[in-house]
């Protein structure tokens, strides 16, 4: 029996106990605060994505590349080149007489996207008073494009406007950079508007620089090509690289 004012020493039982409840408490403590972490860490992890902003870096710019030398075009001798895309096919073309937006020292330089704005086929340079080899009847007005696939024409001294057949818009025209130096020229942006199957008929610049780098490699050399024109009007090209 404990005398009175005797400080009650536990026994070892109940001195485990009273461990044991501290060992508890101490847990749950412990538990909590490791449960109240890892919301506020979960929280944090939350705010974090939805505030979270991407970051690019990747510039989209059209590309420049090398088309030909003004030395070595002739009148009305084409040259076929793919761009901004190594699968978008081209046609540069000296005219020989002053086109609109056209470069060289008689402005009679131009290119336009080879493929056609109605259904996508690949149309032929066609000069004026000629005729294309699907329609020998029609004689060319001007210096153009004819697409023997439904008949729509070009005219390559107008920005390439529609003159004929079904076609709903211009084919987009390549702009080009003539060095005065070295007599290269280059091919440094395209259209509005964007080319058959890119985003059809996209006439702002944003949008049309995007629909057309889109759907294949972005050209980082100039690939000359050659088209073969088969009596349908379509051509078939064969690439070689160039520097
Ligand atoms: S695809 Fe060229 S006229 Fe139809």
């Amino acid at each position: 029996m404990d005398e009175p004012g005797e400080k009650k020493q536990p026994t070892p039982a109940e001195g485990d106990q009273n461990q044991g409840v501290g060992r508890r408490d101490f847990l749950r403590i412990v538990v909590s605060v490791g449960a109240v972490g890892t919301i506020i860490g979960v929280a944090g992890l939350f705010t974090e994505f939805l505030t979270y902003v991407p970051t690019s870096n990747v510039t989209l710019a059209w590309p420049k590349a090398k088309v030909a030398n003004i030395n070595d075009l002739q009148d009305l001798k084409p040259v076929n080149f793919f761009y901004p895309l190594t699968n978008e096919p081209n046609i540069l073309v000296k005219l020989g007489v002053k086109a609109e937006n056209g470069i060289g020292p008689s402005e009679d330089i131009v290119a336009f996207s080879l493929i056609c704005q109605h259904l996508g086929c690949i149309y032929a340079f066609v000069p004026e008073g000629s005729s294309p080899t699907c329609n020998s009847a029609y004689k060319m007005p001007v210096d153009g494009g004819y697409c023997c696939c439904h008949g729509s024409h070009y005219d390559f001294t107008k920005e390439g406007a529609v003159i004929g057949g079904p076609a709903p818009r211009p084919v987009p025209m390549v702009q080009l950079e003539l060095d005065q130096a070295t007599g290269d020229i280059y091919a440094t942006s395209m259209g509005p508007p964007s080319i058959f199957g890119h985003d059809t008929g996209a006439t702002a610049p944003a949008q049309v620089l995007s629909a057309d780098m889109t759907g294949g490699s972005v050209i980082t050399n100039t690939v000359s090509i050659t088209s073969t024109q088969s009596t349908s009007g379509t051509s078939t090209a064969s690439g070689s690289s160039g520097a």
